[in-house]
């Protein structure tokens, strides 16, 4: 039987509730939200309004009017940075170990429009002082993103005490929970966040295209998209109120009903008891890696200081060529590289042949972990 340790980059399986959410959606209801008024219609927006009621839930909002549905993490994070209108001079403040979701918006305003980066160097576990942050905020500062957990070594950043700066000097603070929803408890008034981006299809366990934006009570931002909304059509002027501000164009609705599903499940389940289940599952997994020898383990190596995202590599041999074999022999599948985040490689010291990244998820057991480990053994024999 196959093995899937490649939670990180989407969760695998999905729960079956979310299939037949969407079937049920795509053959009972199928119509759009938010612009018409017969039964249907009032249906597929009575299904996105509690999906959004049950995101915020997740998150710890209280309005769930400021939880906006996009494509992606990615999406959200552009509609976070490109929303803050920077411009020349204006500094933000991020760290060596973000996703190119983040680094890629962030390097494109530095070249075009001249803002200006300072990057907090994380030690080679992926960690960082919140105090160095709070050391380089200037009166130019407009904006710190970091991420809440590294997408290659698990590193759980300080978030709350970051949030806590950023807030005393009144700077916008963005977090990529990408790699932490539904796997670390989260709640946005208790770590001080404005704005917070992540995806529907990670830990939350709901299908691709969806990810979500959170955006705080009155905090605004220039949308990066105008267009219809089914609201105020008699308007030429993109609405002034959220969600429709920055929710422009027909929603992935099918995919929406999924999450409804999955975050469902999740809530049902308990985000502790998931979070606790992956942790000794990491725990486990770090524990046998050590006592493999020629294996080089990266990140903080404990399964409190980070998620069930583990980088490895076998001595000898290129993560790819190890990837190819755990998939061709063992049917194991792990990904291995970048992992779209050149500066987090460039941290640990791996760039640019990178690692091979496990990823555990909530539906992997201690017997997944065993084989794995049984796996590299043989490889490395
Ligand atoms: C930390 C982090 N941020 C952002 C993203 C982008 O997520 P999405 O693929 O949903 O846009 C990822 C995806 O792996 C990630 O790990």
């Amino acid at each position: 039987m196959s093995i899937y340790l490649d939670n990180a980059s989407t969760s695998h399986p999905k729960p079956a509730c979310v299939l037949e959410a969407m079937k049920y959606f795509l053959e009972e209801i199928g119509a759009n939200a938010g612009r018409s008024a017969h039964k249907k219609a009032v249906e597929a927006s009575r299904m996105v309004f509690e999906t959004r009621e049950l995101v915020a839930d997740i998150i710890g909002a209280e309005n769930s009017s400021r939880i906006i549905f996009l494509q992606n993490a990615t999406e959200a994070l552009n509609t976070a940075i490109f929303g803050l209108s920077l411009s020349r001079g204006d500094r933000v403040i991020t760290s060596s170990i973000e996703h190119n979701a983040v680094m890629r918006p962030l390097r494109f305003l530095e070249k075009t429009r001249g803002i200006i980066l300072d990057i907090i160097q994380c030690n080679r576990a992926g960690f960082l002082e919140a105090d160095e942050i709070r050391k380089k905020i200037t009166a130019r500062t407009k904006l710190i993103v970091v991420n809440h957990a590294s997408n290659v070594v698990g590193t759980i950043l300080p978030i709350a005490e970051i949030g806590q700066i950023a807030r005393v000097h009144n700077i916008p603070y963005l977090v990529d929970a990408a790699q932490s929803i539904g796997c670390l408890p989260m709640d946005v008034e208790k770590n001080f966040i404005d704005l917070l981006a992540f995806s529907g299809h990670k830990g939350l366990l709901g299908p691709q295209g969806v990810g979500c934006l959170y955006i705080r009570e009155n905090f605004d931002l220039v949308p990066l998209r105008f267009g219809g909304t089914g609201s105020n059509s008699g308007s030429e002027y993109q609405p002034d109120f959220l969600p429709d501000r920055y929710e422009s164009g027909t929603l992935n609705l099918p995919g929406i009903a999924g999450l409804r599903a999955a975050v469902k499940f999740v809530l049902e389940r308990g985000i502790s008891n998931i979070h606790k289940h992956i942790q000794n599952l990491t725990g486990e997994l770090i524990e046998q890696l050590r006592k493999i020898k020629d294996i080089i383990i990266y990140g903080p190596q404990h399964k409190d200081l980070q998620t069930g995202v583990v980088s490895i590599n076998l001595k000898g041999m290129t993560p790819a060529e190890a990837g190819e074999i755990l998939d061709r022999e063992f049917d194991i599948a792990v990904r291995v590289g970048l992992h779209c985040s050149p500066q987090a490689h460039k941290t640990i010291q791996t760039f640019p042949s990178g690692t091979i990244r496990v990823s555990l998820g909530i539906f992997n057991t201690v017997q997944d972990v065993n084989k794995f480990c049984e796996a590299l053994c043989q490889i490395i024999e």
